[in-house]
């Protein structure tokens, strides 16, 4: 039989789906949140080669149900706090589906010209939504890792004597070394960025940190005169706007005038705590942005949109566009002129339709449900801060700027290693209950736990939990009825 299947199917099995999808996310506790399986379980317990006839999607779905959802982490459960917890919504789930249907290529004007002006749209309420100027051209990528990639090749763009689009960089004694500037707090993607494009590790030049884990402006300063007196060239500075371990906020404006003295393409990530700025008593965390050449937030980590979905801003489109546009004969339209080509501004041909959900989540929570909701994370946050610092034994390892706490187990008298042990300890019993999902960081050297709200569905009873579970389990070290 050729063809795809009957609509009888796709109605009897979609609704088994939507039925699936409607109870999972009613009651994801039913799961534990963390995977509890081991490596090569899941594998193991599935068939090594296809199958050669076909088989009903109701056997594959009781598969799916049976065989793969124990090896799920569950991401959207209201009680992961790990890394940096995100959601999809409703509406978010939707639109996949729509977009999955339409299966569009969203690369030039004409292969969809709706996907096209929706990515135009749905970017620019962002912009508006962030408080940001008019001046500021919005795409969508994959992930801020891309996003960031993008920042630095537009960066290198910015500089045509460098003419590194057409001659390369290898085998040139002309040109100098090209230095990246980021905190020691700022993501890897920053360090990844400079890998992919030949830069080289050793040219991501990691600026000091205050107390308070934020980029000393003057340590920039004066690593980007002491680079220039070595003859490099100081390329593009990258400032963090809600780091990963800890949320600090980079001192955007003084490191803006900086990069504007000295001519360096200012990215700022912001691809967390960005989105704060949606909220109006927050907007502040994006002071000093418009000093900025390029900027990335990411609705797929704080705005309710499934993954993938980063918003990557950049005021000159030109140079994004000179450092990627590529047009071979069989891409060449009539209407190129006059209407953005999405393919020109990035590395892939083949774009997802992304804009469709970021649309659809903005309209069905509208702007003010949408900060309402990251407003609430901030004081879940603020709360079991509260919690952590009024208890004894227990302290916060840095500020809580948004909706991240950092903290430890730390009873007086104990030593730094026992600590950082207990504390890892701590963070595998919790984790193993299936509960709660927490993950980790290391700050001042020492290992530091992490509790991040970002899920849709949270409440207070999850935070709570946590708390609990983080308790009792000190508790049961304490009375001696845990292993060691
Ligand atoms: C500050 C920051 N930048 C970049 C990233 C990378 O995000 P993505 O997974 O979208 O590449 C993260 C991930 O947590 C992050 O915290």
């Amino acid at each position: 039989m050729n063809g795809d299947l009957s609509r009888d199917e796709l109605v009897e099995q979609g609704r088994a789906v939507l039925d699936w999808i409607a109870e999972y996310l009613e009651h994801p506790e039913q799961y534990p949140v963390l995977a509890q399986v081991r490596p090569g379980e899941i594998r193991a317990s599935l068939p090594a080669s296809p199958p050669r006839e076909a088989e009903s999607i109701e056997r594959i779905l009781e598969d799916f149900e049976t065989k793969i959802i124990p090896g799920i982490t569950h991401w959207n459960h209201p009680a992961f706090f790990g890394y940096f917890a995100t959601s999809s919504s409703v509406p978010g789930i939707l639109a996949e589906m729509l977009v999955a249907t339409l299966d569009v290529k969203a690369m030039l004007w004409r292969t969809s010209p709706a996907a096209t002006e929706l990515e135009e749209l749905a970017t620019d309420w962002l912009r508006q939504m962030l408080g940001l100027g008019d001046g500021w051209f919005g795409i969508t990528t994959d992930t801020a890792s891309i996003s960031s990639m993008l920042a630095l090749a537009a960066a290198r763009e910015a500089r045509p004597e460098l003419a590194i689009r057409e001659r390369g960089m290898s085998g040139r004694a002309d040109l100098p070394r090209l230095r990246v500037y980021a905190s020691e707090h700022a993501h890897s993607s920053v360090d990844k960025a400079a890998l992919a494009l030949g830069i080289g590790l050793e040219n991501v030049v990691k600026v000091e940190t205050d107390a308070e884990f934020r980029m000393q402006p003057e340590r920039l300063a004066a690593a980007m005169v002491a680079d220039r007196a070595l003859g490099y060239l100081p390329l593009a500075c990258v400032a963090t706007v809600g780091t990963t371990s800890t949320s600090s906020v980079d001192p955007v404006p003084a490191i803006a005038e900086i990069c504007r003295r000295e001519r360096v393409w200012l990215h700022v990530d912001a691809a967390y705590g960005g989105m704060l700025a949606i909220v109006p008593e927050f907007r502040f965390v994006l002071d000093g942005v418009e000093g900025a050449d390029s900027l990335v937030v990411n609705p797929h980590k704080w705005l309710f949109t499934p993954f993938d979905c980063s918003a990557f801003f950049v005021k000159q489109p030109d140079v994004l566009k000179r450092a990627f546009s590529l047009v071979p004969e069989y891409l060449v339209t009539r209407e190129q002129d006059e209407v953005v080509n999405y393919m020109d501004y990035g590395v892939q041909l083949g774009r997802r339709f992304r804009a469709l959900k970021l649309w659809m989540v903005i309209r069905a929570f509208g702007t003010d449900g949408l900060a309402e909701r990251l407003r609430e994370h901030c004081a879940l946050a603020r709360k079991f801060a509260a919690w952590v610092a009024l208890t004894d034994d227990w302290e916060l390892m840095a500020p809580v700027p948004f909706s991240l706490v950092c903290f430890r187990y730390a009873p007086r008298g104990m030593s730094d290693d026992e600590c950082d042990a207990r504390n890892e300890a701590i963070m595998h019993a919790v984790n193993s209950s299936g509960d709660v999902f927490l993950s980790h960081t290391k700050l001042h050297g020492r290992f530091t736990l992490r509790l991040a709200i970002g899920n849709i569905r949270t409440e207070e009873r999850h935070v709570a939990l946590a708390w609990q579970r983080l308790k009792e389990s000190v508790e049961r070290w304490n009375d001696g009825t845990v292993e060691r």
